[in-house]
């Protein structure tokens, strides 16, 4: 079906389209808000240019797709916490925050349905963000391994990332003064996910394990698990479902997080790059045994 109210180009063969027609600044009518809503369903991930939005104008058009997170580990704006700041200073020689390939916040029972970045200030080249596609992911794999997976779930946690032991988190906020982020035993809850996963608006498959926050499977051990997922992270990320972002100021990405994995490239030492995060609440993964009516469509 045709697009009328906006115009949708897309930036790579897997996924990702940029959006012209769309200001951000002010409410979108019902039909514009539609064919943003099917864009981000048909594309996955979605890129607006130029636009020009408060930090309160940005929660509004986030909000249009549910309600909206507060990050448990990472320090939102004073006023408005559901604003992430994610920045790195010139000076920072650490890491950088996302600078691995995952999923945000798997560690929830619940988690998000997406998220939308704003580019407050980029550096003149570098810091991209890459961008996989887990449907594809999971269709390029072979039945056999498919109908396996499909009887499997995984455990994930916020451990590695956020946990008292946490190496990268403590060689980000060893290098950088710019995010406050706390780490503790709340980060070793485990939560239960299917490894396929029926995208609730879509109906389609896709493959849910990420290098950051999956442990292991459940029933298996972690000597067990690693093997297997080390293959599904690197079969997840190959070239061919990928697509590459390069921000400019005022640019705008926004991830369906239930389908994509993302990954933020820290290639820009010695520049500053300040981002605001909106995170959408989502759902609890499922995987429907039979077809989803939604698959039809
Ligand atoms: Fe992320």
């Amino acid at each position: 079906m045709p697009f009328k109210k906006i115009e949708v180009r897309p930036i790579a063969g897997a996924l990702g389209a940029e959006l012209r027609g769309v200001d951000l600044s002010s409410p979108l009518d019902d039909e514009t808000f539609d064919e943003v809503k099917r864009a981000f369903h048909e594309n996955l991930v979605i890129f607006f240019r130029d636009q020009q939005i408060t930090p309160q104008q940005h929660v509004e058009f986030a909000k249009r797709f549910g309600k909206l997170d507060v990050h448990p580990f990472a320090k939102g704006l004073d006023d408005l916490p559901e604003v992430l700041p994610v920045i790195k200073e010139a000076a920072d020689h650490a890491g950088n925050f996302g600078g691995t390939w995952h999923s945000d916040v798997t560690f929830y029972e619940e988690p998000a349905l997406g998220s939308i970045l704003y580019a407050l200030e980029t550096p003149a080249y570098g810091g991209d963000t890459m961008f996989a596609n887990m449907y594809m992911a999971y269709d390029a794999l072979s039945d056999g391994l498919k109908d396996r997976l499909e009887g499997l779930t995984a455990l994930h946690s916020a451990s590695r990332a956020y946990g008292a032991e946490s190496r990268t988190s403590r060689r980000i906020a060893k290098g950088s003064e710019s995010m406050e982020i706390k780490f503790g035993e709340d980060a070793e809850a485990l939560v239960e996910h299917p490894v396929v996963r029926t995208h609730p608006d879509t109906g389609r498959k896709g493959l849910f394990v990420n290098h950051v926050f999956t442990q292991r499977f459940k029933g298996w051990t972690q000597e067990e698990s690693q093997p297997l997922l080390d293959y599904l992270y690197a079969h997840a990320v190959r070239p061919e479902f990928t697509c590459r972002f390069q921000w400019r100021d005022g640019s705008i990405a926004f991830w369906d997080n239930r389908c994509v994995q993302h990954y933020a490239l820290n290639d820009y030492h010695g520049q500053r790059r300040e981002m605001h995060r909106v995170t959408v609440c989502g759902d609890r993964p499922f995987l429907a045994r039979e077809a989803h009516p939604a698959a039809a469509e």
